[in-house]
This record gives structure tokens, C-alpha cells and sequence, in this order.
């Protein structure tokens, strides 16, 4: 079963080629870091038209790569939502386009289930299991009992995970994408140089909010009369790594204390952690010692798979598609789309 994987959904043009939904044959990721970038975040419109003037050279990038044909393709799947509806358009029209042209059979995936299901191009993994999704749009944990069976047991109540590092590496003035660059600073950071709030919420919640250690890192600049975007500012400069460090902490303890929460409440004994904040080299350390100490098994995919790319994509399609459920020509793209909707829309 070879299968063409599609993801527009945000600001990376992708395709690849899965097959048997395990093996990556091509995983071709075209960045639009360099376009947003002087906005200082994803522009909606920007990235619609540059997945347009793309999305026709990463597919024939990605067959050429696995050494495929259209012909030799038995599916196609492609993100279908939830995302930016003008950048999901793109790859959903062009994937149809190329199901019909091709005659074969075409699946639209929920972008989150690509996400949970993404280490399984690199390990096997048994059910049931909690997933925790970190990623620019989302931060989740869910109990995955089986392929297409979830539970959402909490979500954040205001920003992603992502969303609070790139907001916060806008305030210290350091550029988009935040994550990878407070991931690099921090390395040479002492996480214990300031106490940034942990919010846990109600006693045993599994809900997440991460505006308020936002807004504590910018009182702190605040106090330190550094400004809020830190320009010009020699001494800020000199703690930036510090500052990176201790926010940094601040997330994952919160993620990590919530996700052991969860496996303890659920019976579970094995988590998943997936989506673009799951690259984060101090999270991925913490989890390991964490997760690993407490006897429990942990899975993260390498950190190509953690961020948007079309290799889960096409593994979900496959699943879904071996599943028996085949996505119609009319299928649309949404900006908002539960988890639980993905299968309704097949
Ligand atoms: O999963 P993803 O590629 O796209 C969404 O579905 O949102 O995640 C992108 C998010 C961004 O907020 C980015 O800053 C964050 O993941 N990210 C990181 C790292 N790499 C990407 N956050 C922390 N550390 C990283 N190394
Ligand atoms: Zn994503």
C-alpha cells in the first residue's frame, strides 16, 4: 500500500510518500519560516499562496525521492482541517485533483490524529496509551484506547504551548518561529534564575493555561525596565539564556505533572508525546527521566516527525483507509474540527 501524504496546514508545504503506513519512502518539508518571519508570525494569506506557488514541485520532490510514479500511488491523503482554511485548501484541492486524475481512492485526516499517531513510522506501539499534543495550535491529552477511538481528557483553556514560546521569544525580541530559538538559548540557561508561575488549576484538573506565565515573563522585563520586545537593552541581552531556561521549566512542569496525572487517573501505563513543542530538547529530557523513573514507557518521535510534516499524514490515511473508510471529492476543509469528527467526515 503506498500512499501520498498532503499537509498545508499551517506554514510548511508537505509531501510524502509512507508505505504500509510504517515505512517512509519520501518526507519532503518546504518551510515559509523565511516569509513570516519579518511579521513575526504566520501570515495567513502569505501562506496560502506560497503552498500554491509549491505545492506542485514538494509532490513531484517527494515521488522523485521515492522513487514512485502517480501510477505506482494507491491513495492519497491529505489534512483536511483543523489549520488556516485558505493554506488547507490548497493541499486538499491538489491531493483530490490528483485522486480523481489518478482514479485511486482519497482520505482527508485530522491533523491532530497525524500528530498522535506520527511515532509509528519509527516504533511499534501498543494500545491503549495517552497521548499529550504540544504544538502551535494545540496542547491536549488524550487517551487513545485504540486507532480512532479518543478521549480528550483536557485541553489549554487560552494559548498552545507554542503559541506562549513564540509569544514569549517575541517579547525578548528574539524572531519567529520562538521554539527552536528559546530551545537553543536555554541550553546555555540556568533554569533556576527566576521562579516563572506554574498554573495547575483546580486541584486534579487536566486542563492547561499558559497566558499567565506569558504575561509573568513580560511584568518581568517590565520590572527589570527592559521593555517589553528588549531592544537595545546590553544587560537583557546577557540574561536572555537565563530567562529562556526558568520559562522554559515553567511549561514543562506543567506538562509533566498533567501528564503523569492523567496515566495515574487513567490506569495508563505508556505515553505518546507528539506535535511541534515535542522537538524541545530540555522537554524531551525531563519526559525521559520523569516518565522512564516512574516505570512507565515513553515514545517521541524524532524531531522531524514532532513538526508538521506529511509522512503522518499519509500513515493516518493508510490506517483510516485500511479501516475501510474512504474520504468523497466534496470533503471540505475547516478551520475547526474535533477530533471526534474526523471519522463523520469520512
Ligand atoms: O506541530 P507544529 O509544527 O505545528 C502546529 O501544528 O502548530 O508546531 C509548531 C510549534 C511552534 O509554536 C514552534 O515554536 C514549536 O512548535 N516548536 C518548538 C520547538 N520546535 C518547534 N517549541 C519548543 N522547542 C522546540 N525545539
Ligand atoms: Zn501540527
Amino acid at each position: 500500500m503506498l500512499c501520498l501524504g498532503v499537509e498545508t496546514s499551517c506554514d510548511e508545504t508537505s509531501a510524502a510518500v509512507v508505505e504500509n503506513g510504517t515505512r517512509i519512502r519520501s518526507n519532503i518539508i518546504a518551510s515559509q519560516i523565511s516569509v513570516h518571519r519579518k511579521y513575526g508570525g504566520v501570515v495567513p494569506e502569505l501562506a496560502s499562496r506560497h503552498h500554491v506557488e509549491r505545492i506542485c514541485q514538494v509532490v513531484d520532490c517527494a515521488l522523485q525521492e521515492a522513487e514512485v510514479t502517480l501510477e505506482d500511488l494507491d491513495l492519497i491523503g491529505v489534512t483536511a482541517g483543523p489549520g488556516l482554511v485558505g493554506a488547507l485548501l490548497v493541499g486538499l484541492s491538489y491531493g483530490k485533483a490528483l485522486a480523481f486524475g489518478a482514479g485511486i481512492p482519497f482520505v482527508g485526516v485530522h491533523h491532530l490524529e497525524g500528530h498522535i499517531h506520527a511515532v509509528r513510522l519509527e516504533k511499534k506501539v501498543a494500545f491503549p496509551f495517552l497521548c499529550l499534543v504540544v504544538s502551535g495550535g494545540h496542547t491536549e491529552l488524550i487517551e487513545v484506547r485504540r486507532f480512532g477511538e479518543y478521549t480528550v481528557l483536557g485541553k489549554t483553556r487560552d494559548d498552545a504551548a507554542g503559541e506562549a514560546f513564540d509569544k514569549v521569544a517575541k517579547m525578548l525580541g528574539l524572531g519567529y518561529p520562538g521554539g527552536p530559538i528559546l530551545d537553543e538559548l536555554a541550553r546555555r540557561g540556568d533554569s533556576c534564575f527566576t521562579d516563572f508561575p506554574r498554573s495547575l488549576l483546580a486541584e486534579g484538573s487536566l486542563e492547561f493555561s499558559f497566558s499567565g506565565v506569558k504575561t509573568s515573563v513580560l511584568n518581568f522585563l517590565r520590572r527589570n525596565g527592559w521593555g517589553p520586545t528588549g531592544e537595545g537593552s546590553e544587560e537583557l541581552h546577557v540574561h536572555l539564556p537565563h530567562i529562556a531556561a526558568s520559562f522554559q521549566a515553567a511549561v514543562v512542569d506543567v506538562l509533566l505533572e498533567k501528564s503523569m496525572a492523567a496515566m495515574e487517573q487513567q490506569g495508563l501505563t505508556r505515553l505518546v508525546v507528539a506535535g511541534g513543542v515535542a522537538a524541545n530538547r530540555y522537554l524531551r529530557e525531563r519526559f525521559e527521566t520523569t516518565v522512564r523513573k516512574a516505570g512507565h514507557e515513553l515514545l517521541i518521535p524524532s524531531p522531524i516527525l514532532c513538526t508538521d510534516n506529511a509522512a503522518m499524514i499519509a500513515a493516518v490515511a493508510t490506517y483510516r483507509f485500511e479501516a475501510g473508510h474512504e474520504s468523497r471529492l466534496d470533503l471540505n476543509a475547516k478551520a475547526h474540527l474535533p477530533l471526534l469528527a474526523a471519522e463523520s467526515d469520512s
